[in-house]
């Protein structure tokens, strides 16, 4: 299955680039996940989406070869960062390549709270008619105090997210399945 990944992050270091190259890594027998550079898209400018800049339609055209998306955000301020917003917003307009796509979510940060409040946002905007990604109630990777959870490398130490998240995935792909059906 492949999975198209939306990282919120664009800093070098991000936890939450750390966390989608583990899975990726982690579940390589299970979903093939490949990163979109949408730190490459410009802002979105409604003047231009009837004949956006190529970035735009290479990334569209991605999206549309993939079976589903994840979403990883950082929580800023409370919410999603602005540069996944902007990315969503240019998906979610005159070609809508997200609609019905089953999408997961996780995030990561350094707060206790794991990206709570951004994810509640992010799941609403999802939920928008021109985007309209299919969530999985429930699952939520809300992974909090990330620093103290991953080694040098980024990779997840903390047993108990390592097998929660395994369960997420393998409830996501079996959801995948049933969709497809
Ligand atoms: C502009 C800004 C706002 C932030 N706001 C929050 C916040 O609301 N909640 C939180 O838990 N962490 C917040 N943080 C800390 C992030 O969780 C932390 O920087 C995290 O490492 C960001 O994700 P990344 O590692 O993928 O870049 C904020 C960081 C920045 C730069």
């Amino acid at each position: 299955m492949k999975v198209t990944a939306m990282i919120g992050s664009n800093r070098a270091e991000s936890y939450n680039k750390q966390l989608v190259k583990y899975m990726k890594d982690r579940y390589q027998d299970k979903i093939e996940i490949n990163i979109l550079p949408i730190e490459k898209l410009p802002f979105y400018n409604q003047d231009e989406e009837l004949n956006p800049p190529e970035i735009v339609k290479e990334l569209r055209e991605r999206i549309k070869e993939s079976d589903a998306v994840l979403f990883a955000t950082p929580e800023y301020n409370g919410s999603i960062s602005g540069m996944l917003k902007n990315a969503i917003d240019w998906f979610s307009r005159v070609d809508l390549v997200l609609v019905n796509k089953p999408g997961m979510i996780v995030g990561a940060s350094m707060g206790a709270l794991g990206t709570v409040k951004a994810q509640l946002q992010l799941r609403q905007i999802l939920n928008s008619r021109g985007v309209g990604v299919l969530t999985l109630p429930g699952n939520e990777v809300l992974i909090g105090s990330v620093q103290n959870k991953v080694d040098e490398q980024g990779n997840l130490t903390d047993e108990q997210t390592i097998d929660f998240l395994d369960s997420v995935v393998h409830n996501f792909v079996s959801w995948c399945d049933t969709l497809q059906k």
